[in-house]
């Protein structure tokens, strides 16, 4: 009987432990790594800081969200390639930064003059066009939840860029894309890929000479404080793709990522809605800063844009595809030559 009763006392011993890191694990939150390149006071940033409020108090703190704005944990290139390896959960990199993994598609949505305005691109991407981009994510283990907007791309350099000849010889930082390769190489530039965190100090030294970007970017990065002429020319537009790895998402229970979707699809209502707004604010700040100044397109300057990069579209055939292409038309109602 004493035998039974010590093997019995040893076996709740040999239990307990065994049970504790379970119990301890249910109680401890699970963390979402958010990591993205460009700095809080953006739509982006404030959008990555309204999904961690709403996630939290839909899980009820069941999970926790770690945002790493500024590419305080990787830059552009390596933060795809971390998401695949599960490093990082979450991330919102411009779809023009998709090409790495074979995916070229999305920068059918770097065309430009494609989307009328903000609202247009919105729909779109909500739309047929939006869900097939997020399919061709699947096969490479990334899961997209949503596009965030940040509106229209403006471009600089330390001299003015009116007419399409203003760009001749110049050297020009683009984020990935090839159409944008394409557009910026048909005005004479010379483009060079480059990440993000880098550009403030490549214009400094004249690594490069110009680039474009939207309005909360050249603010918040400074590219303004080394730049002497900006225009607003607005011809092709920023958007992003919050993406997951689809390993940890799938993974998750099921109430759980219940929950962080309705944040998600919250944080991305949100974000689009400030979008417009916020780089208004910055374009005014970047006015009032009196560093740079300021060119806006006549309708014979934007005419004369739109017709040396028009030769884009046909090439964007052989490097997008027939069938993006074809989605896009379909949902914008344009032609697409
Ligand atoms: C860029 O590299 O210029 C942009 O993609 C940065 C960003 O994420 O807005």
């Amino acid at each position: 009987m004493r035998k039974l009763l010590l093997a019995v006392a040893a076996a709740a011993i040999l239990v307990v432990p065994a049970l504790s890191p379970v119990s301890a694990q249910a109680q401890s939150p699970i963390v979402i790594k958010f990591s993205h390149v460009v700095a809080n006071d953006t739509p982006k940033g404030k959008g990555a800081l309204k999904f961690k409020e709403l996630a939290e108090k839909y899980t009820d703190g069941k999970v926790k969200i770690e945002v790493y704005p500024n590419s305080t944990l990787y830059k552009d290139k390596e933060e795809i390639e971390a998401l695949q390896l599960g490093s990082v959960h979450m991330l919102a990199p411009s779809t023009a930064k998709f090409a790495p993994l074979g995916i070229k598609e999305f920068e059918a949505l770097d065309l430009p003059w494609l989307f009328k305005d903000g609202e247009t691109y919105a729909n779109a991407m909500k739309g047929t066009v939006g869900k097939w981009l997020f399919q061709k994510l699947e096969a490479k283990g990334i899961t997209g939840l949503g596009y965030w907007d940040n509106g229209f791309h403006m471009v600089s350099a330390n001299r003015p860029l009116v007419k399409p000849t203003d760009f001749q010889g110049l050297k020009f930082r683009i984020s990935g894309s090839k159409v944008a390769d394409q557009y910026f190489r048909l005005v004479g530039t010379i483009p060079q890929i480059m990440a993000f965190s880098e550009v403030y100090q490549a214009l400094q030294t004249g690594v490069v000479d110009g680039c474009e970007n939207t309005a909360s970017n050249y603010w918040t990065q400074k590219f303004y404080e080394v730049q002497k002429d900006i225009t607003v020319s607005y011809h092709a537009h920023l958007q992003y793709a919050v993406i997951v790895n689809s390993k940890f998402w799938s993974g998750l229970a099921p109430d759980i990522r219940t929950q962080l979707e309705k944040a998600m699809n919250e944080a991305t209502d949100y974000t689009n809605s400030i979008a417009r707004q916020e780089n208004e604010d910055a374009l005014a700040e970047i006015k009032k800063a009196g560093k740079t100044t300021l060119h806006y397109l006549t309708d014979a300057d934007r005419k004369a844009w739109q017709e040396a990069m028009q030769p884009t579209y046909k090439w964007a055939k052989g490097r997008v595809g027939q069938e993006v292409l074809d989605l896009l038309a379909k949902e914008l109602d344009v032609k697409m030559n």
